[in-house]
């Protein structure tokens, strides 16, 4: 009855086919936002080119569409990185671009609105000058999505149980890889059997940048893991122009554990430090390009660099190594031996939506996630392969999240009156 009574009220228009929710606001009823020319447009999403950011601004794309009542739509330029949104959202034509002067910002109005899982914390100064030099344009933080952005060292479950489970020794802290007191090598493979064509070469990566290696020399004291060169700054001391080994285990390869980075090396002084601050007996190496990373930890039993949120090693559930506490000082300085911190992940707004549509504005600005339910949903979009369909599924299954406080915090606190009549 009630159910009939909620169709009537709402004015029954037919469910579309189109719809995730049986009940959501077809397409012919919703509203559009109008531009400064008057002229209707759509709330634009901007997406970044990793999971979860597809993820969800797509399903913040279905919410503003089926519950808000908005025309929304992800647009189909991508971010490269974490800046790309505080760029993007202010109008910015040429977001990606290295050099400001060339992004081309302030010539149109901005078609771009909402921006969520906004990498902006390792980029704070860029976007805080940009903000001071466009006051009038600048993007809006509507604050933290629920988690930060974690890089580490990691290691996978199945190695992390055979070593718990054979000696109790456990593999995600730091102070078991002591070779004093333990032998966490036999958990892993051996460097011998990686094939040295699929690595990159030391003197074309950062293994050879100056100002990485400098500071890693610096601040570990590890003088003979690099090597000088005619104008004195500093390279990686590398074996085949591939591995480099810690200290812990360079009198003998053969007792040292793989540890795969990749890109250009992501996070690769900091790998370092951690291998010698801590004695742990590990050869690093960059795999070539990210299907052989990919291949490099899948296949061998090894160390290697990941973050989080990501998919692209959830099914191993790789558990991060806790490393001594973070201290912001010496990172800033440019030594990296203690643990790293999360990053700042946010959600980002245009300066103009707040005057086009408010309601929408308030309801991303009370869009809160936990980093265990973001990891939970990327591996569903591995096993469905859709983020419509996995957006579609948590839509059904969180009815009440929008309305209900979930872990503290609102998801979802502005009804439309049909849901909110629906909620009884
Ligand atoms: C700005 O908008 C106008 C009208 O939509 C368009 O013709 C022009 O190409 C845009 N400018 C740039 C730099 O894209
Ligand atoms: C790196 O070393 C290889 C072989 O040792 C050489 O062919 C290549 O040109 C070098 N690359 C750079 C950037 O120096
Ligand atoms: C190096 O380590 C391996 C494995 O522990 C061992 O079998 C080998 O004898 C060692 N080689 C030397 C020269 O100590
Ligand atoms: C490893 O353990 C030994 C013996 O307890 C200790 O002397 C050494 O400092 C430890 N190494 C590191 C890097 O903490
Ligand atoms: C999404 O779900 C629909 C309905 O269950 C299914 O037909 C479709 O194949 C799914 N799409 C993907 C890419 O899995």
């Amino acid at each position: 009855m009630l159910r009939l009574a909620v169709l009537l009220l709402c004015g029954l228009k037919g469910f579309g086919s189109e719809l995730c929710l049986e009940d959501g606001v077809p397409e012919s009823q919703r509203k559009y936002i109008q531009d400064g020319a008057g002229i209707d447009i759509p709330i634009g999403i901007f997406e970044s080119n990793w999971a979860s950011s597809w993820l969800l601004n797509k399903l913040t794309e279905m919410l503003v569409q089926e519950v808000m009542g908005y025309h929304a739509k992800v647009d189909p330029r991508m971010g490269a990185n974490g800046a790309s949104c505080f760029y993007a959202l202010p109008g910015c034509m040429d977001f990606d671009n290295k050099i400001v002067a060339e992004k081309q910002c302030g010539i149109n109005e901005t078609t771009l609105h909402i921006s969520v899982d906004s990498w902006v914390g390792s980029y704070a100064s860029a976007m805080d000058q940009f903000n001071k030099e466009f006051p009038r344009i600048a993007s809006v933080d509507l604050g933290s999505m629920g988690y930060a952005g974690e890089e580490s060292m990691y290691v996978s479950q199945a190695i992390l149980n055979d070593a718990y489970g054979d000696s109790g020794l456990a593999l995600d802290f730091y102070k078991s890889y002591n070779t004093t007191h333990h032998n966490p090598r036999k958990y892993f493979d051996s460097i011998h059997d990686v094939d040295l064509s699929e690595l990159e070469m030391c003197n074309e990566t950062d293994m050879s940048n100056p100002s990485r290696i400098g500071d890693y020399a610096k601040y570990s004291g590890d003088y003979d893991g690099v090597v000088s060169q005619a104008d004195g700054t500093f390279v990686a001391k590398c074996t085949d122009n591939r591995w480099w080994y810690a200290p812990a285990c360079r009198q003998n390869s053969s007792q040292c554990i793989p540890l795969f980075t990749s890109g250009n090396g992501w996070k690769l002084q900091a790998l370092m430090q951690w291998s010698t601050a801590y004695g742990m007996p590990t050869a690093i190496a960059l795999s070539k390009g990210y299907s052989t990373w990919m291949k490099h930890v899948k296949n061998h039993r090894a160390l290697h660099y990941w973050w989080v949120p990501d998919s692209t090693f959830i099914d191993m559930l790789p558990e991060p190594l806790t490393f001594a506490r973070h201290s912001a000082t010496e990172w800033l300085e440019g030594d990296k031996k203690s643990g790293a911190k999360g990053s700042y992940v946010s959600k980002l707004v245009s300066h103009n939506l707040q005057a086009k549509a408010g309601r929408v504005r308030e309801f991303v600005s009370n869009m809160n996630f936990e980093l265990p339910e973001v990891q939970r949903l990327l591996l569903e979009l591995d096993q469905l392969g859709s983020t419509y369909n996995v957006s579609c599924k948590w839509m059904k299954e969180n009815r009440d999240g929008w309305g209900k406080k979930r872990g503290g915090s609102y998801i979802y606190i502005v009804f439309t009156s049909c849901l909110s009549l629906r909620k009884d």
